[in-house]
């Protein structure tokens, strides 16, 4: 039986779309063998990625003025990859540093360019996310770099920055979950395995005239023009990820797009923290307009009753409530594929546990 799946990545993917897959796993569209066992180079696989391609374009409303890459290496390779092709511009880059994420992407680039940390959070163990008015800008960086939502602490940025500098956003636990401006931002990447569909892929929509200007001196896998000019075919891609993504993508446009997710999320994660604010039994310290719609994390009071509360809610079908081994404490991630019924039932349970404990 299916549970309520809480995951923070791999995470839920539409049931609907995996009964799909399910049933055309055997034969896709009659060509006499799997998804999985067809060349990326047949009419049936370019064509059913070109129309992947156009369904991102038109759900995000992408501008023309941006390629989309669908690539491997999740979110990590972008860490290097980023600052390898941006070198060129200049020899430093603005990071901020609101998380464990976008920390971890700042030591990567360190190796590879000079990292300015224009704001930080960490002394005060990311409890608040830098507003932009904290940011202080270098002039000459080839561009600033941040993570609007931090997974692991659960806390995010919910403005759109709006400088006159190539903006990078590591956007892997926010993409898809509400209307976006593509516009304002040179480069935005996320790991798939949140909202986009399974691990092995990941997703950089990049501004031409910035990936223009990229690093030319590189080995071609690692050379974003590369792939642009490849159609993401420079070598063979993960053909299953991406048809599935292709799935999740139509059920996006089928529920409603980008629109029907935003209030959807809003709503889930509003019921979640009113609950957590009501309660002293449950903490979540974060500021309210700073809070993750998509990464609600909360630590119990009282921590000797961790365990059971991973137990307890195991038992009763909702899954992987618990946070990073970094930060501890619970997380329950609440992605376009977590429906409210879902976040409901896992309200009921934490009152249930409240009263048996509290
Ligand atoms: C915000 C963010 N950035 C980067 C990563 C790393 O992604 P990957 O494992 O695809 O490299 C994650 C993974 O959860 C993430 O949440």
């Amino acid at each position: 039986m299916r549970g309520w799946n809480f995951s923070a990545g791999p995470a839920a993917i539409p049931e609907e779309v995996i009964s799909e897959v399910r049933n055309e796993l055997l034969e896709y569209d009659d060509s006499g063998a799997s998804i999985i066992e067809i060349s990326h180079r047949t009419k049936l696989y370019t064509s059913l990625v070109s129309e992947i391609k156009k369904d991102l374009i038109e759900i995000l409303d992408i501008p023309d003025t941006h390629e989309v890459l669908f690539l491997q290496g999740g979110a990590t390779y972008q860490f290097s990859m980023i600052p390898m092709n941006f070198r060129n511009i200049s020899e430093n880059a603005d990071y901020v540093v609101s998380g464990t994420w976008s920390k971890k992407a700042a030591s990567e680039a360190e190796k590879l360019i000079k990292v300015n940390v224009i704001a930080s959070s960490e002394d005060s163990k990311f409890s608040h996310f830098p507003s932009f008015e904290e940011w202080k800008i270098t002039n000459n960086s080839a561009y600033i770099h941040y993570c609007p939502n931090e997974t692991m602490q659960g806390i995010a940025l919910h403005k759109t920055p709006d400088f006159n500098k190539n903006i990078v956003a590591d956007m892997t636990s926010v993409i898809l979950s509400q209307p976006l401006d593509v516009s304002k931002y040179s480069l935005i990447y996320a790991g798939a395995q949140k909202n986009i569909g399974p691990a092995g892929l990941a997703v950089v929509i990049i501004e031409k005239n910035f990936m223009n200007q990229a690093n030319t001196n590189l080995s071609k896998i690692l050379q974003y023009r590369e792939h642009s000019k490849a159609d993401s075919m420079f070598n063979t891609p993960p053909t299953f990820a991406w048809y599935v993504a292709g799935k999740v993508f139509k059920w996006i446009k089928k529920s409603g797009g980008l629109g029907y997710f935003k209030n959807a999320n809003i709503k889930k994660a509003t019921l979640l923290y009113e609950y957590l604010d009501s309660t002293d039994f449950y903490i979540n310290n974060i500021q309210k307009n700073q809070r993750s719609i998509m990464n609600v994390t909360f630590e119990l009071a009282n921590e000797a009753l961790n365990k059971n509360f991973i137990k307890e809610s195991t038992s009763k079908n909702l899954l992987n409530l618990k946070g990073h081994a970094l930060v501890g404490g619970m997380r329950a991630s609440i992605y376009n594929a977590m429906p409210v019924e879902g976040v409901r039932e896992l309200i009921q349970f934490m009152k249930e546990f409240e009263s048996k404990y509290g």
